[in-house]
Formats: structure tokens, sequence, C-alpha cells
């Protein structure tokens, strides 16, 4: 994809708020457990690379990704002996790359094993493939779901050659909500599983950044913590933060265009919108194809700390807001960050158009050039 680096569209990452949180997340954990960044997504749009150095400054043991591709970009990017972990399903037959990176994979059956054996022949190194099995406590997504077939699993990789069990995790469908109900039934299936089990691996884990913000006391060994190290709130506006985080995202843009309009001319598809007489409307350089979602149509940005709205649909590169008065071409428009001490949060803003801000942040493409601060 092309970056659009002749545009004023900008969105700009700021790495030491992404630090500063580390350290106030790590202080709410109790001590000895690991930190591993979820950097998955290019770190929720915001550039794994990057993201991850500055979290492995701050202090993480560690880093959770998607997708064995995204693993391998951090290898060949400077984190060569970090752990790093798939949380999401691989392929068997990439069993000799996973080995021979160093790489643990989320493994969901033994089958997946089994079916490994054959590719692990390839392996350059003598590494074994580090094995955490995924359990699926109530999120309904991947993993075994009961203490025969985990005990089934624990005999059948102790027979085998090219595997370590290094981890077991679970992961939570309603950390975030309200009600515990569901968390406390997911914890206590975990526990019960834990517990059948012949010999606990080294590393148990099941905390987002949910888990670790409001229910931190289940002893685990490590967290696995994604929005909250960017700054955001997991729970969009349900439960507040129980301590301050710093949002890392700014999303600017300038004025490309601006005009005075009569009563009744329209804007944009479908001629939605009706200006009224002598409403200042100014044309943004940013559209739904840069991440910037039509459904967003009803929301604000902010101009010199003033809120504007957006008028008419949003185009595929291009918007239009309307102005308390004239501002001129190239003035300053935040759509997520901070103008003039009003702040677009993309948790808060998520929530008005039935989804949550991990969309909004990772819907933010390739076209609107990143910059670190
Ligand atoms: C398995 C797993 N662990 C941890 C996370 C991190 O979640 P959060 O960003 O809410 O901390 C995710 C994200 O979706 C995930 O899929």
């Amino acid at each position: 994809m092309v970056v659009g680096k002749h545009r004023p569209t900008i969105e700009t990452v700021d790495l030491e708020a992404i630090s500063w949180n580390i350290q106030q997340i790590r202080k709410g954990l109790s001590p000895g457990k690991k930190f591993f960044a979820v950097v998955k997504a290019d770190a929720y749009g915001l550039g794994a690379v990057p993201v991850a150095k500055k979290a492995k400054e701050a202090g993480v043991d560690g880093f959770c990704v998607a997708l064995l591709d995204e693993a391998m970009e951090l290898r060949e990017n400077g984190l060569s002996d970090d752990f790093i972990m798939v949380v999401g399903p691989t392929e068997a037959e990439d069993a000799a790359l996973i080995a021979d990176n160093g790489i643990s994979v989320a493994v969901t059956a033994a089958e997946w094993l089994e079916a490994a054996l054959p590719y692990l022949q390839e392996r350059k190194t003598e590494l074994p493939v580090r094995v955490h099995l995924a359990i699926d406590t109530g999120m309904g997504r991947i993993g075994l779901r009961t203490v025969e077939e985990v005990q089934a699993f624990e005999a059948r990789i102790a027979e085998l050659d090219g595997f370590v069990f290094e981890g077991i995790f679970t992961h939570f469908a309603t950390a975030d909500g309200e009600d515990p109900t569901l968390v406390e039934r997911q914890l206590t299936l975990f526990e019960e599983i834990l517990q059948a089990m012949a010999q606990r691996p080294p590393i148990v884990h099941l905390a987002n950044s949910a888990i670790s913000l409001w229910h931190e006391a289940f002893r685990t060994d490590a967290v696995r913590v994604g929005i909250a190290m960017y700054g955001y709130n997991p729970s969009d506006t349900v439960l507040e933060l129980p301590y301050e985080l710093k949002p890392s995202v700014q999303l600017d843009t300038q004025i490309s265009y601006v005009k005075q309009m009569h009563e009744g001319d329209t804007i944009a598809y479908g001629a939605r919108y009706r200006a009224f007489e002598g409403e200042w409307i100014a044309t943004l350089p940013i559209g739904y194809a840069d991440g910037w979602r039509r459904d967003l149509r009803h929301q604000t940005v902010i101009v010199d700390g003033q809120r504007c709205p957006i008028r008419g649909v949003i185009c595929m590169d291009q918007c239009m807001i309307s102005l308390p008065k004239e501002y001129p071409v190239g003035t300053k428009v935040t759509l997520l960050g901070e103008n003039g001490g009003l702040v677009n949060n993309p948790s808060e803003m998520a929530v008005t158009i039935d989804t949550i801000g991990y969309e909004l942040l990772t819907g933010i493409n390739a076209r609107v050039p990143r910059v670190y601060k």
C-alpha cells in the first residue's frame, strides 16, 4: 500500500506514553509476574517493531502476536532472543520454522503435534517447538475444554520428541464488563484443569488488559497486555480505569479547502447534509480508505480547541466538517487525540458506532504515515 507522504494527514505515536503505561501496569501486578506485550496486528496499528523495541526498553519480558509472520517480523528486526508467542493458530507444516526461531505457539490439540512431527525433520537446529496449550474456558474460540482432554494431551506430549510443554493459557470473554459471573466461571474451570494436571507447565497465563486492570489477584506467571499498554480503556466507557493511562495515538490532518455555503447547499455523496446560510465548511484530506470509517460521520473533530461536526457522508479519501468561523487552509484538525484541551478518545468514540477502540486503532492503515514521538 502506498504511504500518503505528500498530504498532511499524520498518525503520531507517543512511545514514551507506551513506556509510561507499561510502568503503571507493572506497579499493579504482583512481583515476579512476567509482562508480555501484545503487539499483534502491527501493535494495534501503531507499528510492531518500534513499539516492541520501546516496550523491551521499558522492561517487558516478551511479546504476543497473532500470526507466525508477525513473530518473524520481530525476530528479523532485532528481537532475536526475546520470548515471542503466537497466540493464534499456526500451521503444523511450519513446525521447523517455529522451532528454529525459538517461537512459542498456541496449540489446541495433540493432533497438531502429530501433524508437526514430520516437518520437524526439516529443522536446521535441535531446538524444540515451545508449546502453550490453549484452554477454552468460555471464550468459545480455540482450545481444549475438559480435564480429560487436557490430561490426554499432557500424556501425549510427554511421549513425543521435539516439543517442550512451556505454557498453558486461557482467554476471557467478559473481563471488561460489569458482571463478574462468567469471569469467575472461567477462572474456576481453568483452576480445575490446572489442579488435574500431572505437572503445571512453567508459564501459566490468562490475563489480558481487563484482567490485569480489574482482576489481577489470580495466581499466574504472566500477563498478556495489549490495549492498556497503548493507553486505552479495554472496557470503553463501562468500567473506570483503576489508575491513569496515557493515550499514545494522535491522528491529525489539516484543512485542505474552505468555503462559505448558502442555505440548502448540499455536502457529499447522497446530498444528505444541507448547509445553513453562511455555514463555513472545511474539507479534510482523510477518508474511509485511510481507516476513517464512514460510520464516524456523526462524530466531531477538533479545530483550535473546538468541536466541529462532520458534515455529510465520509468519502473514500476526504471528508467535510463544519467550522464555527473561517479558518485558513492548513489549519490543524485533530481526529484522535488532544487539541486545545479537548480530546477525541478512540475507546469513547467507538461506543457511539457500536464498535471498540481496538477496531478504530487497527483500522488506520498504512496510507496514513506514522511518526514516533
Ligand atoms: C489471546 C489474547 N491475549 C491477549 C490479548 C490482549 O488483549 P487486550 O488488548 O485487551 O489486552 C488478546 C487480544 O485480543 C488476545 O487475543
